[in-house]
């Protein structure tokens, strides 16, 4: 389109504020714009403004009385589980795996500011004993569930590691794996893809400039997955490698058992089309989203929009109504996700307030200090109303649950928490191979050694553990990278 009948089209629909600051640009500042309207579809964008519009006065007509709790016909517990049913689920999850038909959905193009990190989330080093990254654990993890999987059915299957990056996390986390040479994953397993971006708008609707030649815009949220499925090609690869499950999950909890076999097996047998791991609120006031029915329709309703009455609610037996807190942590069937990406365009626009930097009158770049305009989100669980099989899983918090949001200043959800969250639970697993170990002594388990506890007991059975800060690695990782914690070899 020629810049005349692009300005035309902008002034048509009410943006042609956009170009004001044109007669003043360089000439890389004008080909920088261009390239950017060039991209923007403003009848799509105004759409979208008003739709994201009347999705909030949607939110604020909703009654406490159209929601309901997960039927328990869709709902199981793991922690009241018998460990055959766990077992059985187990080894329907590793068949899958080694036939090649489970990959994993890694959202990881958030842009990490409450935590304040300059890089990708994934790239955090918590403070381990090893100093491993959010992402060499994930990667650790798979090492060790397709090994779990090919020990147990004698078959060696691969899983697949769809990664979502953004804008500016795609870049260092390609840049990052592969200096890393992939954490020993194969690298053709591993799929980098980036999400889209929105503009933001002032309160009037109007597009905000960054700058004189720039577009203000943020990641489209993590349902923006669902769109960069089909326009990145992955929805074609997962179709051509013939994987069937997908296991997608925020890149911050250092809990996460990626590639979960339980979870796979679990959705398989029920033949669910999608699915959430759940953990139990643990106060009517804890700032995660909740699983419920709302007018019949699965939905996770954010904490901030479900009402003190509703929150506070319990059952007979004391817990809570609605106490199925949602960890980001779901399950999609790849047919599943064929579908919903063919109408992810319908897919409710969440809206937040914030401070956005903006061009002011005179040309000048400000920062304000109050919300000036608003960013559009989409969010991962919105398609849940779609699915025609959703089940639920409720996992143990202290084994699967502890995400990195915040700085340590914040004392919650922070480096310190997630680090002290996993060395409790290894503390856990080490008594339960029979193991000695004192509350106030750290021992880091390596994931290629163990993935959920298991192989551990002819290690640590009767061992004492009095070092610490200790690393516990598998034999491979020993022979690589040296000995184990401070000089003892296992
Ligand atoms: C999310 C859940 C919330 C849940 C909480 C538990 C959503 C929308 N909300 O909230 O219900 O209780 O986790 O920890 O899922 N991301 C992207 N692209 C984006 C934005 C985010 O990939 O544009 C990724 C982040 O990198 C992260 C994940 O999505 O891995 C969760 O995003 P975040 O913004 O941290 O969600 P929460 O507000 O914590």
């Amino acid at each position: 389109m020629s810049f005349e009948l692009l300005c035309r089209s902008l002034a048509a629909h009410g943006q042609d504020h956009l170009v004001k600051y044109w007669p003043e640009l360089s000439k890389n500042e004008r080909e920088n714009l261009v390239s950017e309207l060039q991209k923007l579809d403003v009848v799509e964008m105004n759409e979208i403004f008003r739709r994201a519009m009347d999705s909030t006065k949607v939110i604020l007509e909703r009654n406490d009385a159209d929601l309901k709790p997960i039927p328990q016909t869709h709902y199981e517990a793991v922690p009241d589980l018998s460990e055959s049913k766990i077992r059985e689920y187990e080894t329907i999850g590793f068949e899958e795996i080694s036939a090649g038909r489970v990959g994993v959905l890694l959202l990881a193009g958030g842009q990490a500011t409450r935590l304040g990190f300059g890089h990708p989330k994934g790239m955090y080093d918590v403070g381990l004993p090893s100093h491993k990254t959010l992402f060499q654990i994930q990667a650790e993890r798979i090492l060790r569930v397709q090994q779990m999987a090919a020990e147990y059915t004698g078959k060696e299957g691969s899983i697949v590691w769809y990664i979502m990056t953004s804008e500016h996390t795609m870049r260092p986390t390609a840049d990052y794996f592969k200096s890393h040479s992939y954490f020993g994953l194969n690298e053709e397993n591993i799929v980098f893809f980036e999400q889209g971006t929105l503009p933001c708008f002032d309160f009037d609707g109007k597009i905000i400039l960054d700058s004189k030649s720039h577009i203000s815009s943020a990641p489209d949220g993590n349902g923006g997955l669902y769109r960069s499925l089909k326009t990145q090609g992955v929805l074609n690869d997962i179709t051509r490698r013939g994987v069937r499950h997908l296991h997608a999950h925020s890149v911050d909890n250092i809990l996460i058992k990626v590639a979960d076999p339980v979870f796979i097996g679990y959705c398989k047998s029920k033949n669910a089309d999608c699915a959430a791991k759940v953990v139990q609120k643990s106060t009517p006031s804890e700032p995660v989203g909740v699983v419920c029915r709302v007018n019949g329709h699965y939905k996770v309703v954010e904490y901030s929009e479900l009402t003190d009455e509703a929150a506070e609610r319990r059952n007979p037996d004391g817990r809570l109504t609605f106490s199925a807190g949602n960890i980001c942590n779901h399950y999609f069937s790849s047919d599943f996700l064929v579908k919903i990406c063919d109408y992810e365009s319908k897919l409710k626009l969440h809206v937040a307030k914030k401070k956005i930097p903006y061009v002011d009158a005179d040309g000048v770049r400000q920062k304000p200090s109050e919300p000036n305009g608003i960013k559009m989100e989409k969010f991962i669980f919105d398609v849940f109303e779609f699915a025609e099989k959703f089940i639920c899983l409720e996992v143990a918090r202290d084994v699967e649950f502890s995400a990195l949001k915040n700085a340590d200043s914040v004392k919650k959800d922070c480096p310190s928490t997630a680090r002290e969250d996993l060395l409790r639970l290894h503390r856990k697993y080490i008594r339960e191979a029979g193991g000695v170990i004192a509350d106030d002594v750290d021992v880091e388990i390596s994931p290629l050694l163990s993935y959920g506890g298991e192989n551990l007991t002819e290690l640590v059975g009767n061992e004492v553990f009095t070092i610490s800060p200790f690393h516990l690695k598998s034999m491979n990782e020993a022979a690589t990278n040296g000995v184990n914690g401070n000089g003892n070899a296992h």
